[in-house]
This record gives C-alpha cells, structure tokens and sequence, in this order.
C-alpha cells in the first residue's frame, strides 16, 4: 500500500511522534519542577551525586539543607558518648576520645590527637561526722550522693582541694561572700576555727573556700542547686584556668614543671579543705545549728535554718587528696583552606564530664560531630573552605579548662598572627531559651545567623525573634567569665570569641552530678533534639562565615558602641567624668578609626572584592583580625601576669561591679591600699586602658603614628 503524501498524520506515525514527544515533555516537566523546588531545605542530596558549591554563599544553604535527620544523628552520638563516665585522665576517658576521635575520622577530616600531662586532683579518702561538744559520736553523715547508691561515678569531691582533718562547730555563712561574714560580724558570731557551711551561689567555689579562710575558717562544706539527690562536683583551683605546674607553657611529657609545694604551685590551691554535700546532708547539719537566730532573708533561702551555728555540736571533717600527673588527650582535625591555609577558624567544646556528661559538656560535643559531618559532606561535594578551619574536642576542662590552655599556650606563636576566631560551646543545651555572648566585633555576624535559623520552640520564628522577644532587645553578653574554653583564646590570646547555648543563665538542675544522663537529656532538656540542631545550624553557620567570606565578618562599630556603653559605666561607678577621660579620648579615636574601615569596606564591596590584588585583601583583613590582640597587654593584669586583655579578662573579685576592664575593676576593689593609693592605681590602671585602645585604634585603621 503507497503510503499517502497528505500532511495529516497516519495513526501509527502519530503514536511514534508521541514517544517521542512524551518523554522530552516529562523531562521538561521535571526540570521545572526541580527548579521550582531549589529552595534550601530541598536542594537533593545523595553520597554519589552530590551539588557542587564552589561558591561560598551555596555552602550555608547546604550546610543549613543537611539539618533534616541532624537531631537522629546527634541524639545517637550523643547515647554513645554518655555510656560510660569520662572523667578526664582516667581509664574510662579513653572510650569517649575514641569514639570522637573515629566519628571525625569518619566524617572525612585529618585528625590528630594531642597528649598532655597536667597535675590533676582526684578524692582519695573523706569523712564527715557529727559529735558532742565533748567530742562524743552522735553520727556519722553521709558524703555519697545519693542520686547514685551504686556508686558508679566519682564521689563528689573539690579538685585541687588541700587535704587536712578538721573538728570544730559549724557556722552556716550564707553564701560565703564578704557581706555575709560582714552580718555574721555584726551579729557577734566569730568563724575562725569553725566549719563554713555555704549554699552555692556567691561565685566561683575557688574564690567562695578562699575568703573563708581569709575569716579563719578551717573547713568549708558547700551544697547546692542540683535536685533530686544530685550533688554538685566542681574545680576550685584559684588564679587562672590550665595546668597549676605550668603556668604560662605547656604540661608536655618531658617538658620543664614546677613542684606541687612550689610557692607559684600552692598559691594556686585553697589553703583549707572542702567539700560539696547532698541537700540531704546539709539539712542534716542545719538542723543541728544552735547559736543565735539567723537573719531572716538567709532563712527565706534554707527553712531548715533556726541558728547560725557554732555550737552546740561539732562536726568532724576529714579529706585526703590524690593528686598525679596524667595523661589527657585532644583530639584535633584541621580543613585546610584553599586561599589562607594560614588564617584559623577555630570551633572547639571539651569532652570531659565530672560523671556522664550529657549536658555538660556532651551536648555541646554530640553538635561538634554533626558540624564536623556537615563540613565533610560540604568537602566531598567539592566545597573547600577560604580559610583553614579546626575543630577542636578538648580534654580537662572540668578541672581548669586545662586542655584548652595547654594547647594554647603551645601554639600562642602561631595563633597570635593567624587565628581569626575561636567558637565555644560547652553545654550546648541545657534547656530553652537561647543564649549568646561574643566578642562585640561578632555581634553582627552572630545576629545575622539568628535571623537565618529557625527557632526550635516557636513555629514560623526565627532564633532571633523570639531571642529579642524574650530580652526584649539585642542582648549579647561580653566574655569576661573565666568558665570555659574560650578562656586561654581570649584573655590570653586576645582572639575573638562566642559562647552560644541553650538554657538558662543559671545552672540547670542536674549540674555536676550523677544525674547528667542522656535520660535527663532526652526527657527534660531537649526530648526530639531540635535545640542541638539549632546549636548546630548556628555554630556551624558561623565557622562557615569566618572562614568563606572573603572580607572578615567583623563590625567594629559594634566594639565602638560598647566600648562607649563601658566608659559611661565607669564614669557613673567613679563619679567624675576626668578620672575617665583619657579612656574617653582613645574610645574616640576607635570609633572614628571603625568608621574609617567601614568606609573602606564599602568601597572595595562597592568596586567588587573580586577585582582586588589578593594582598591588599589581605592586608584589611589582617587589620581586622588583629586589632583585637592590641588589647593585650604583655605584662598582664597586675598580680595575675596570664591575664593579658586590658578590656575582657575576669576581675580578681567576682562580686565587682565591673565586668569589663578588669585591671580597673582590680583596683577598685583593692581593699588593703589606702584611699590615696587606690586612686592613684585607679587612674594608672584606666591609662592603661586607655593606652590599650589607642593601640587598637591604630592597628584597625592600619596607619603608624
Ligand atoms: C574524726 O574522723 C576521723 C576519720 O574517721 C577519725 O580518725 C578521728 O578519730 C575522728 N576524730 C574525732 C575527734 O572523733
Ligand atoms: C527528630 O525529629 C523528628 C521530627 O520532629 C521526631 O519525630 C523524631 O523523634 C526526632 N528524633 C529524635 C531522636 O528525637
């Protein structure tokens, strides 16, 4: 049969047509659907066919598109890590380490393991009991606690408390500040000779045991916050974080150490004993007090309370320390950068826990994993970041943040040109509620991040809505605690750091204790994990900033504004504006020279960054890492050399009302100087200050004097 020439297609050439068509059209149909559905929460991820990001933008989003099982994943890690105790130095701690160590590994990352050998302090013996005024047995009280009668964890203890045996009346002295002996003064009651009984809450436990036996206390028992038969352990180690044998180097094998009786060693312990009880055991102590009635708001705190003590019964302490050098390890893996492998991001939380650790600090490690997971799928993908990152698992800092200090110390000559930031987390979720605090350069950047991550707890918020909400504005607290990693990177280092978390700024209930489990995690502080994901999406959105951009993410103007906030603090606290003014003439001039480099910042955006030589680039971003190291001072703090930055360090007294310049916070609360002197230092100290930020100003602009 000829086959017709007519234009109209016979049925069969019309079916092949559609064949044909059909699939081209289904294609079509799918690429449109694919390009429709490129928002960041879908952008498709598979092992073998992963997107690429060579641009540094794309890595956020996909950084931010690998949250969707996050919370499985670091719920698992989180289990794995909280097994088995791992208090730093002891046999146990090995298990945690290796399953970091192998979970970075596997993410893809070069990890080494860095060995250090600090002096550390474990409980060897301890007794409490209670006696007649003749010294006859009433009972023995216990000092086990009692969350864990299988005694499964280490018993509750004071790190680097002295060791000594102790018999005398209990005094009940509040919260073991100097106001508190001030109205036992007051009331006649003498505690020189006594035991201290302190309700936790009057600042560090060093500083709290140090001031009783400045009053003449022999013996100091604290008990606490923790609930449910918790009992709170902690460090009291006095005068700045790391290893007490090397202070200002590091605690390698072989390397130079001073004794345990040294007099630079021992003024670093308390000189009296310590202990911290269960509630249970303190109440039974309260009970016992006679003596005159105790002022009514410290019954308001403690019902059991009628006397404040010093008779009639006694108590018998006694406390044996074991102190040795041991091992403990941080575990670190570097990503190279592609265009400054010499400039370091730093992420870092330690993994070390009094018992299990599931709050403090595992949640923070379980987020550090997920972080590092991300960044190797980000690898594999073909990303590689500007500059070099490092993520850091540190060991020991329950007893000093010692593991951090020590590697510090180590590498201070090459993190003082090169590191840019240092990002802590410690206990990354503790309960609802976030919470912030950073160097003021990073506050932008910080809340830029917020206003990209959702809120956990709130449908259709972001971090930052219910974050200002809550505070009802912008508030972002200044790092002059001296209570986690962030410490040796800051004060000592002067690089600039954040400390971000979930919880309350008071320590959540099962702080220390036996009680810190995954199943506390699970039922009360985070039961499906989506606060460790939010922990996870900022901090880790952070890291990627500092190390893709390609001008630093710091906003001068910010440390301007504060600096400005601080001086108008002091001025009211010295009542007199002269005192201030040299402080006020240097702030001037930083705030002109951040204007300056913002000006600048904007040409060079405005004329595209891309276009600029490479070094120049450098050569501003150079001025904006290292403007925060001007506020070192190589001296130190007066009376605390290790203490190097003039705006953030702590100051030596934890109840000052200054919790910035500590030099001057130092010297106002001199006690022993005459009024004369104490001006005289005053003013020294805010020249100095003042010299600091002057320094700071002319590294920022760049320009010699
Ligand atoms: C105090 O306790 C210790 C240790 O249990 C004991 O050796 C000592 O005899 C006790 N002292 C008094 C006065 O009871
Ligand atoms: C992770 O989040 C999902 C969605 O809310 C939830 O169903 C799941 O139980 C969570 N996983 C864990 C381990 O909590």
């Amino acid at each position: 049969m000829p086959s017709s020439a007519s234009p109209n297609f016979s049925r069969s050439s019309r079916r092949r047509l559609l064949l044909v068509l059909l699939p081209l059209l289904l294609l079509l149909l799918l690429l449109l659907l694919l390009s429709l559905l490129r928002s960041p929460e879908s952008i498709p991820i598979s092992s073998n066919s992963t997107p690429s990001v060579g641009v540094a933008a794309d890595s956020g989003f996909f950084f931010l598109s690998l949250s969707k099982s996050a919370n499985s994943s670091i719920s698992s890690h989180l289990r794995a890590l909280t097994l088995n105790t791992h208090l730093a130095g002891t046999p146990s701690a090995a298990i945690a380490a290796a399953y970091v160590r192998s979970q970075l590994e596997r993410a893809g990352l070069e990890t080494l393991t860095r060995e250090y050998s600090p002096f550390l302090s474990y409980p060897a013996a301890a007794s409490l009991s209670l006696l007649r005024s003749d010294g006859a047995l009433i009972k023995p009280l216990s000092l086990a606690e009692p969350a864990d009668p299988a005694v499964r964890v280490v018993p509750p203890y004071h790190a680097y408390s002295a060791s000594g045996a102790t018999v005398g009346p209990a005094v009940y002295v509040n919260l073991g500040r100097d106001e508190d002996y001030l109205t036992l003064h007051r009331l006649g009651v003498d505690v020189r000779g006594c035991v201290a009984v302190v309700r936790r809450g009057g600042g560090p436990r060093g500083a709290v045991v140090e001031t009783a036996a400045a009053r003449g206390a022999k013996a100091v028992l604290m008990y606490g916050k923790t609930t449910g038969g918790g009992v709170e352990r902690g460090t009291v180690l006095l005068g700045g974080p790391g290893d007490p044998l090397t202070p200002g180097w590091a605690a390698i094998a072989g390397g130079e150490r001073f004794r345990v009786e040294d007099g630079e060693v021992t003024r670093r312990f308390p000189r009296i004993p310590s202990m911290p009880v269960s509630a249970a055991t303190a109440g039974e102590i309260l009970v016992s007090l006679g003596g005159l009635p105790a002022p009514p708001e410290w019954k308001a705190e403690s019902p059991a309370l009628v006397g404040v003590g010093g008779g009639p019964t006694l108590l018998n302490f006694t406390y044996m320390e074991d102190g040795k050098l041991a091992a403990i390890h941080n575990i670190i893996s570097i990503i190279e950068g592609s265009e400054e492998p010499d400039r370091y991001v730093i992420l870092g939380n330690h993994r070390d826990a009094w018992t299990y650790g599931a709050v403090d600090p595992n949640s923070g490690t379980a987020v550090l994993l997920d972080i590092a997971s991300r960044y190797g799928t980000l690898l594999r993908s073909g990303w590689r970041p500007r500059r070099t990152i490092i993520i850091c698992s540190w060991d020991a800092e329950e007893f000093g943040m010692i593991g951090s200090t020590e590697w510090v110390e180590q590498n201070l000559g090459n993190l003082s040109p090169k590191a840019v930031a240092y990002l802590n987390v410690d206990s990354a979720v503790q309960g609802p509620g976030f919470f912030a605090s950073a160097s003021p350069q990073l506050d932008k950047l910080l809340i830029e991040i917020m206003k990209q991550v959702k809120d956990p707890d709130s449908e259709g918020m972001t971090v930052y809505q219910t974050w200002v909400a809550k505070n009802g504005g912008i508030s972002i607290e200044r790092l002059s605690r001296a209570d986690s990693d962030f410490t040796a990177f800051l004060h000592h280092a002067g690089v600039p750091a954040t400390d971000i978390y979930f919880g309350e700024v008071s320590d959540f209930p099962v702080y220390h204790s036996a009680l810190d489990t995954y199943e506390w995690m699970q039922k009360h502080g985070d039961p499906l994990f989506h606060r460790h994901v939010t922990i996870s999406e900022i901090w880790g959105l952070l890291g990627l900033r500092l190390a893709n951009d390609q001008l630093l993410p710091f906003d001068y103007l910010s440390y301007a504004n504060q600096l400005q906030e601080h001086e108008s603090a002091l001025g009211k606290l010295l009542d007199g504006m002269e005192f201030v003014l040299p402080v006020s003439a240097s702030i001037q001039e930083f705030a002109a020279a951040a204007k300056e480099v913002q000006h600048e910042s904007m040409e060079l955006k405005g004329r595209g960054i891309a276009e600029l030589p490479a070094l120049r680039l450098r050569a501003l971003n150079d001025r904006l890492m290292l403007t925060e190291r001007a506020f070192l001072e190589a001296e130190g703090l007066r009376g605390r050399p290790w203490f190097k930055h003039l705006i953030y360090s702590p100051p030596k007294d934890s109840a000052s009302k200054l919790s910035f310049f500590p030099g001057i916070a130092d010297a106002m609360s001199e006690s022993n100087d005459s009024v004369a002197e104490v001006h005289a230092n005053i003013q020294h100290e805010i020249w100095r200050v003042a010299r600091a930020i002057q320094r700071a100003a002319d590294v920022l602009c760049g320009k010699l004097t």
